[in-house]
C-alpha cells in the first residue's frame, strides 16, 4: 500500500538537495515531530486529564495535574535539548534562555516555541498549536549561547513552522522553500504530505480580527475594518468575518482561504501603544511561513521580518495574510497618518 511522502522522507530528501548539510538540521526537525505526535496524544486527551487525575491514575506522587501548556512546554525541551543540536531554547512559558542540561552536547542551532497557542481554548474543545522558529548561533560554538543569538530578527529564521491540533493533526513547515502541509493519518501515526507548495490567494474574503477591541485601535485599522464592512464600498465580493482567538488556527485557515487576520497595537495608552502576540515564537514564525507563501506581515508601519528584536518576550502589532488585503491595510494607515 502507498501511504505517499511522509514527513521524514521529506524532511531527508530536503537535506539530500543540500549536500554540505551535516544532518543536524534533520535531527532536529524530526525531534520537532515526534514533540507533536506526543503533543497530540494528551491534547486529544485534554477533557479527561481531570478525570484521569482525580482517579489517582496519574497523580500518585500527589503532584497536580500538569496543565496541557506545561506538559507541551516539558516535551519540546526535552526532545529538543537530546538531539545535541541546540545551544539553547526560547519557550513562551519561560522568562529566560533555557540552559541545555549538561548530559546533552550543544549544537548550532536555537529554537524559539509556543508550546501551546490558544490555549485559552483547550477546555471548549475548540484547535489549537504549536509554533517554532528555528536559528543558527551567531556567537563562537565554545560560548554559552546568549541573548545576541536568541534575538535575531526573522529574516534570519532557517526554518519555521506550527502544528494544529484540530479535527485532523496537521503540521506545516518551510525552510525557505516553500510551505509544505502534512497530514497525520492516524492509522500508521504519520504525518504525510497532504498540501504541498502551500500558496496563499493573492486576496481573500475573510478578515480575522477581535472586533471587542475595535474603539483602541489607532485610526488606519478603524477605518480599515469600517471600510471591509461597507456594503457600498464596492467590493467584488463581500468580506466575511472569521475569528477563532488561536493564532494558530486563524492563521492556518487564512492560509488555505486567503484573507487578513489582524491583531493591531492597543491604543489605549496612546502614549503606549502594545501588540499582544509575541514577536519570536508567533509572529515571526508566522510571517516567515506567510512569505514563502506570497503573502504579506507587518506591524502597519513595518515588515515583521524586518524588526531588530530588542526582547525575548517583545509583543508586536501583527497584520497578516493574502499581499492584496495586507497592501490594502497599509494603504489606509498611511493614509490615516498623513493627516
Ligand atoms: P497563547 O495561548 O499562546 O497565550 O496565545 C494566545 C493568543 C493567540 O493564540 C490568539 O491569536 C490571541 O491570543 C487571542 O487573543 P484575544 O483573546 O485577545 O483575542
Ligand atoms: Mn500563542
Ligand atoms: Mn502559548
Amino acid at each position: 500500500m502507498d501511504i505517499g511522502i511522509t514527513i521524514f522522507n521529506h524532511i531527508l530528501l530536503n537535506q539530500k538537495l543540500n549536500p554540505g548539510a551535516s544532518g543536524a538540521f534533520t535531527r532536529l526537525l524530526m525531534a520537532i515531530v515526534v514533540a507533536a505526535k506526543l503533543v497530540q496524544r494528551d491534547v486529544a486527551k485534554a477533557g479527561l486529564a481531570d478525570v484521569l487525575g482525580r482517579a489517582g491514575n496519574i497523580n500518585v506522587q500527589g503532584e497536580e495535574v500538569q496543565k496541557l501548556d506545561e506538559i507541551a512546554n516539558q516535551v519540546l525541551k526535552r526532545l529538543l535539548s537530546s538531539t545535541g543540536e541546540v545551544c539553547t531554547l526560547i519557550s513562551e512559558e519561560e522568562a529566560d534562555l533555557i540552559e541545555i542540561p549538561r548530559q546533552y552536547n550543544r549544537g548550532n542551532y536555537l529554537v524559539h516555541f509556543d508550546p501551546l497557542d490558544g490555549s485559552s481554548n483547550i477546555d471548549a474543545n475548540v484547535s489549537i498549536g504549536t509554533i517554532f522558529s528555528i536559528y543558527r548561533r551567531v556567537t563562537p560554538p565554545e560560548m554559552d549561547a546568549g541573548l545576541k543569538d536568541a534575538l535575531q530578527p526573522g529574516l534570519r529564521q532557517v526554518a519555521a513552522g506550527y502544528i494544529i491540533y484540530g479535527s485532523s493533526c496537521m503540521l506545516v513547515y518551510s525552510t525557505g522553500s516553500g510551505v509544505h502541509g502534512f497530514t497525520m493519518d492516524p492509522s500508521v501515526g504519520e504525518f504525510i504530505l497532504s498540501h504541498p507548495n502551500i500558496q496563499v490567494p493573492k486576496k481573500g474574503k475573510i478578515y480575522s480580527a477581535n472586533e471587542a477591541n475595535y474603539c483602541y485601535w489607532d485610526q488606519g485599522t478603524r477605518d480599515y475594518i469600517d471600510w471591509l464592512k461597507d456594503p457600498h464600498a464596492g467590493h467584488v465580493k463581500p468580506y466575511t468575518s472569521r475569528y477563532i482567538g488561536s493564532l494558530v488556527a486563524d492563521f492556518h485557515r487564512n492560509l488555505l482561504y486567503g484573507g487578513i487576520f489582524l491583531y493591531p497595537a492597543d491604543m489605549r495608552d496612546p502614549l503606549k501603544p502594545k501588540g499582544k502576540l509575541r514577536l519570536m515564537c508567533e509572529a515571526n514564525p508566522m510571517s516567515f511561513i506567510i512569505e514563502q507563501a506570497g503573502g504579506l506581515a507587518t506591524t502597519g508601519g513595518e515588515r515583521i521580518l524586518e524588526i531588530q528584536p530588542t526582547e525575548l518576550h517583545q509583543r508586536v502589532p501583527l497584520i497578516i495574510g493574502s499581499a492584496e488585503d495586507v497592501q490594502i491595510y497599509q494603504d489606509f494607515v498611511a493614509k490615516a497618518n498623513a493627516r
